[in-house]
Order: C-alpha cells, then structure tokens, then sequence
C-alpha cells in the first residue's frame, strides 16, 4: 500500500506528523529559525556601559519609593520582583491611589524588547525610566524634585560617584535612568525553552514540544517571535476580527498616539511572551484574568480561526515553558534620609 502514495498524499503526511509530534531535533531547527535563546551572561545596551556598581546603584533606585512624590511607590511597586516583575493588577495602581489606563508588564527581559511600553513610545529602558517618575498617576515626582532626593542622602551621591566615576556632578536624572537600565539589564530569566533551543531535547515535555509547533504552524510566531517571544512588531489587535470594548477599549488607540497615523490604530506591540504564565491579568486593558481565554483571544483576533481546546491547552503547555529561572531579588538596604530630603507629599 505505501509504494502506492503519491508524493503530495506522503507531503501532506508529513506535514501533519510535524505538526502531531515532530522529532525534537527538527522542531529546534525550526524554531531556531524564528525564535533566539536568552544570552548567559547581562547583555550591553548601547550608550551605558554597565558596570557592579551601576547596578547596584540602579537595583537600589529601582526600589526605593522616595523616588515618587509620596513616598510610595516604587518601580518594584508595579514591577514586583516577587510576582514575575509585574504587579497582578487589571490596571496598575499609583499616585493617590488612582488607577491608571494599561496594565504593567513584566520588567524582567524588558532590555530586549526593541521599544518599550505597550505602544513602543519609550526607545529604550533609559528613556522608559524618565517616564514613570513624572507620570501623574505613577509617581508623580519632577526630575528635579528626584535629584534634590538622592543629592540630600551622602550614601546615594557616594554611590552615584562610584557608578559614574568619569562625571563631576554624576546625580543627574539621565543618570539616574541608566543606572535603573543597568539593573533592569540583568533580570534575565532562562527557562526551558532556552535550554531546549541549546540542545537540550528533554528541557521541554513531549506536551510544551507540540505546544512549540502548534505556535509555530499556527502562526502565533508570525508576531511573538525573537529573543523574547514577541516585544518586536507592531500589529493592529484585532487584526482579523476586533475584540469586544470590553476586551480592547476603544479609548485606547495604541500606537496612534504616538505616531499620528490612522493606519496605527489600535496597533500595539506583539506582547513579550516570556514569563506569560505569571503575569496575569493580560491585554494592555488587563481584562483577562485567565491564559488559555488570552490564546483563544488571540486565536479569533489575530488569526480568525477558533482554537480548539486541545490546541489551547498545547500552546498553554508551550507557554509554560518560557517561565524561567526568576533573578535573585534580595532587598537592598538603602540610604538614610536626612533633613535636606524632601518630604512626601500627595
Ligand atoms: C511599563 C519599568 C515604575 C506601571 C514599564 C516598562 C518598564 C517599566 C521597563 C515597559 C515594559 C514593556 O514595555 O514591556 C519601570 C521602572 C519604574 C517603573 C524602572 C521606576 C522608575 C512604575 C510604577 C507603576 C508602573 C510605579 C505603577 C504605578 C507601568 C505601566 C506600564 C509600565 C502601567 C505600561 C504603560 C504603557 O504601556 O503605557 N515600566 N516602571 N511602572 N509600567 Fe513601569
Ligand atoms: C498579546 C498569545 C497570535 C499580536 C498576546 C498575549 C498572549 C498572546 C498570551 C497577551 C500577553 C500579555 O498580556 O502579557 C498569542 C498566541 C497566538 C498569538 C498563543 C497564536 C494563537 C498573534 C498574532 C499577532 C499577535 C498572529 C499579530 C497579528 C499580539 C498583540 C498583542 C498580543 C499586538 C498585544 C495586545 C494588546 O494590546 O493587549 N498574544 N498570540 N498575536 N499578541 Fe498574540
């Protein structure tokens, strides 16, 4: 019987064994195509060589609420190093308890997203930095309120000066927003998938591997693709069949506020998938709480196609695996205040 199949009846065979159950060695190859392993070492950014002791500087600023006007919020606030470097909150919460309009994502792997923010208007973590000190319903604090903060502490412009030692007068506010963007540098999170895109064919189940293919052959990887699983590409959400205003509310127009053009709205960045698992609620409104309601979303939204309930519990199971090794987040102890430090307020 087997002599009698034609080539595209064996073609077509294939295809579907690939996608049933390819053999790890095959899927690798395919998905390293696509996809980029997490480097094992901090990675450089560009303009901010990153030395111990700028990130030190940068972990102690990146938790330190006097850096906001009341005294307390924190960027590990919102970015909670405990609960996968987000804060679990439909939208996040900040300066006088108001609520903002987008969910926070995760920092860590931030530094390889190529723009930050849900609509990319931030170039890079240096830029992001500056934004939520002076965002009215984050911080709320000026950069030069944050400079007289840490110039009245002797222990942070002793440290500012071991950071940037080439400087005369090294507490600025540029510098303080790469000193944040050192530390954010390291929170790197390997995980599974990374070791199974090195080589390694038992990192992943025999589940998450079929999981990787579905993502693939699906075309979930058409977007979230690269070093961090998506955070490359601006796509319109909704781009086959709009999500309800529940969903995606039509207030938010996404990249349009950045780039004025009509064809970008409700475009947003693919989301980073790394660390999916633990960052709940998803959707830049954070209305769903639940990851597989989030891919079927993605199914009818993006892809126009209904998943079926296996194939959301195998992507799922892939997705599973791209929660990594979290960094180690000891607390630092920070300067003592004195009488020149500003006093919260709001
Ligand atoms: C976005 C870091 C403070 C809420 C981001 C992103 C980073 C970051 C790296 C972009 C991530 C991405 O695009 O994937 C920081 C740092 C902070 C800080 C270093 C301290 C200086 C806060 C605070 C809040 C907050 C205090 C909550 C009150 C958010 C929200 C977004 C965001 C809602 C998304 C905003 C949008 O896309 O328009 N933050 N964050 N952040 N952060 Fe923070
Ligand atoms: C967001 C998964 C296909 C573009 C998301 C999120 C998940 C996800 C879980 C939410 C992440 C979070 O909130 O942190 C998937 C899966 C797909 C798929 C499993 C295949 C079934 C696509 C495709 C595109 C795309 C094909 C582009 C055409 C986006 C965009 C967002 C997003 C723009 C951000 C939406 C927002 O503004 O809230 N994806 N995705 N995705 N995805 Fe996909």
């Amino acid at each position: 019987m087997k002599k009698l199949l034609t080539s595209a009846a064996v073609l077509m065979l294939a295809t579907t064994a690939f996608a049933a159950d390819p053999a790890p060695a095959d899927l690798r190859a395919n998905a390293l195509e696509i996809f980029k392993a997490l480097p094992s070492t901090t990675p450089a950014v560009a303009n901010n060589p990153i030395t111990p002791d700028k990130i030190a500087l940068g972990k102690a600023l990146f938790f330190d609420p006097r850096i906001s006007a009341s005294g307390v919020f924190s960027c590990n606030s919102c970015h909670n190093l405990a609960t996968g470097g987000d804060d679990n909150l439909e939208t996040s919460i900040g300066h006088g308890w108001q609520k903002g309009p987008r969910n926070a994502p995760t920092a860590l792997n931030a530094v390889f997203n190529v723009a930050q923010f849900w609509d990319g208007r931030a170039e890079d973590l240096k830029a992001q930095a500056k934004g939520p000190v002076q965002a009215g319903v984050e911080m709320a604090n000026t950069p030069v309120q944050v400079v007289a903060t840490l110039k009245s502490m002797p222990q942070y412009v002793e440290w500012f000066k071991a950071a940037f030692p080439a400087e005369e007068d090294p507490v600025t506010f540029d510098n303080f927003a790469k000193a944040i963007e050192a530390f954010e540098a390291t929170l790197v999170t390997p995980a599974p998938f990374d070791a199974f895109l090195n080589g390694d064919d038992a990192a992943m189940t025999a589940e998450q591997q079929k999981g990787l293919a579905l993502f693939i052959d699906k075309g979930c990887s058409s977007c979230h693709a690269g070093i961090n699983v998506g955070g490359e590409g601006y796509f319109p959400f909704g781009l086959i069949e709009k999500p309800g205003a529940d969903v995606l509310p039509e207030n938010d127009k996404g990249r349009f506020a950045v780039t004025n053009t009509a064809d970008d709205s409700y475009v947003f960045r693919a989301a980073p998938l790394r660390n999916v698992a633990l960052t709940a609620p998803y959707f830049h409104s954070g209305k769903v709480w639940n990851l597989k309601q989030a891919v079927a979303v993605m199914g009818t939204a993006q892809l126009g196609e209904e998943l079926k309930d296996e194939e959301v519990d195998l992507i799922v199971a892939f997705l599973d695996s791209l929660t990594g090794k979290m960094p180690e987040a000891s607390y630092p102890v920070l300067p003592a205040e004195t009488d020149a430090t500003p006093r919260p307020s709001g």
